[in-house]
């Protein structure tokens, strides 16, 4: 069967369809299209996404990328192009969800199709699995699973003792991840949305330190001192030391907080004079103190928990997890916790549609090992299109 998938929840704008067949144990996908707008150019001047602006931008590309879709899918020109509909209704921003939704309602009632509503979380999950272009299976995953979700709205660590079924044991109980990335990179006088800014900043800055380091140990020989404490700053370097705090690390639960470490950039910065006083060289120490700080947190409390719920399988999944550093010390635990771990592939770590509608079909195909009839979920029957609603806090 064909599926077409809709994803609204923020400021991407995405549309994909797919080619599905098989059950919940041998589900394959062909990817006929996956096309989504971003919007990131429009809500730049205001630091952040601006709700009312992407509900316009949804209504205004959705018929535009729909077409595109369709028609690289060679589906433009039929009655019924696809079978079924998914798509997201929470969590995100009501008032885009909405703007999926309702073009989604109508497309179903046109089509006389089902309209299957997906949690955007479990798409974020799932979209590890998946390809941007040809054909992939869901492969054999070893239980229990372990989820680090990291996105611009959530930081959560998720057990799952059977496939798709979810256990939240940790989160954070201020800012999410990508949020504390998105403001400390305001702070630092980048463009929205700062993750990948500072991600950048702080590698080149690694990189740079590397160099100075092997310099060191060249000119004087093998020098513990030369080996930067975690915390600590190179004052010879910079003129001066600081080190940002790792809130919760020790803490006895999974859970995390971000909050304390985007105020104390925000304290470092006015201590050292304020942002204009700042050369390059100091911004880019900042950001990669901050970027350490911040991983630190994730490993190390995903540490623990593979450890203490005895995980064989990690997926780390959301718009940071495609942060460079992030992905270098998760797979350094892979080592030492001798478990299978998958990050999302490149393209498919922040918000898209071909995450959805995997979500949306494995949801679909759930208790039909065979994939034979078309019952949904644990049980469920697929709801009437126009009871499905927007639900901006839904949990997984
Ligand atoms: O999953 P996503 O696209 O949207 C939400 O559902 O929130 O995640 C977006 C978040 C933003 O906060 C963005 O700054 C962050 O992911 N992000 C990154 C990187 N790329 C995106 N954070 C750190 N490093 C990156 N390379
Ligand atoms: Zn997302």
């Amino acid at each position: 069967m064909k599926i077409l998938s809709i994803e609204t929840s923020c400021d991407d704008t995405a549309i994909s369809i797919l080619e599905v067949k098989g059950g919940a144990t041998n589900a394959s996908f062909k990817v006929l299209a996956n096309n989504s707008n971003s919007q990131i150019q429009i809500h730049i001047p205001y630091g952040g996404v601006y709700p009312i602006l992407a509900k316009r931008e949804h209504k205004k590309n959705l018929p535009i990328i729909l077409e595109a879709s369709l028609k690289q899918a060679k589906l433009l020109k039929k009655k019924k192009p696809v079978d079924a509909i998914i798509v997201t209704y929470g969590p995100g921003l009501e008032m885009c969800l909405w703007e999926g939704i309702s073009f989604a309602q109508d497309l179903a009632k046109k089509w006389k199709v089902p309209l299957i509503p997906v949690n955007h979380m479990e798409g974020h999950v799932l979209s590890v699995f998946g390809k941007n272009k040809g054909t992939f299976k869901i492969p054999k995953i070893k239980t229990p699973i372990l989820t680090l979700l990291v996105s611009g709205g959530h930081t959560q660590l998720v057990v799952s003792n059977k496939f798709m079924q979810y256990e939240i044991i940790g989160e954070t109980l201020d800012d999410a991840v990508g949020e504390a990335f998105d403001k400390v990179a305001r702070m630092l006088d980048l463009p929205y949305p700062g993750g990948p800014q500072i991600s950048k900043l702080a590698e080149e800055e690694r990189a740079k330190e590397k160099q100075y380091f092997l310099g060191i140990s060249q000119a004087d020989g093998p020098r513990g001192s030369a080996v930067r404490a975690r915390t600590d700053s190179d004052p010879e370097k910079i003129g001066f030391s600081f080190s940002l705090p790792r809130p919760m690390l020790h803490s006895k639960n999974f859970d995390f907080s971000y909050a304390g470490l985007k105020t104390a950039v925000l304290y470092l910065i006015r201590d050292l004079g304020g942002i204009e006083k700042l050369n390059q060289e100091t911004k880019a120490r900042i950001a990669l103190e901050f970027e350490d700080a911040a991983i630190e947190c994730l490993v190390y409390k995903t540490a623990k928990a593979i450890e203490t719920y005895k995980i064989k399988t990690l997926i780390v999944a959301g718009g940071v997890a495609c942060n460079t550093h992030l992905q270098r010390e998760m797979s350094a635990l892979k080592k030492s916790a001798k478990i299978k771990i998958y990050f999302p592939p490149k393209g498919l770590a922040g918000d898209n549609a071909l995450m959805i509608g995997i979500a949306g079909y494995l949801n679909y195909i759930k208790n039909n090992p065979e994939g034979k009839n078309t019952s949904y979920g644990a049980g469920k029957k697929v709801p009437k299109p126009e009871t499905i609603k927007a639900t901006g806090n839904l949990r997984l």
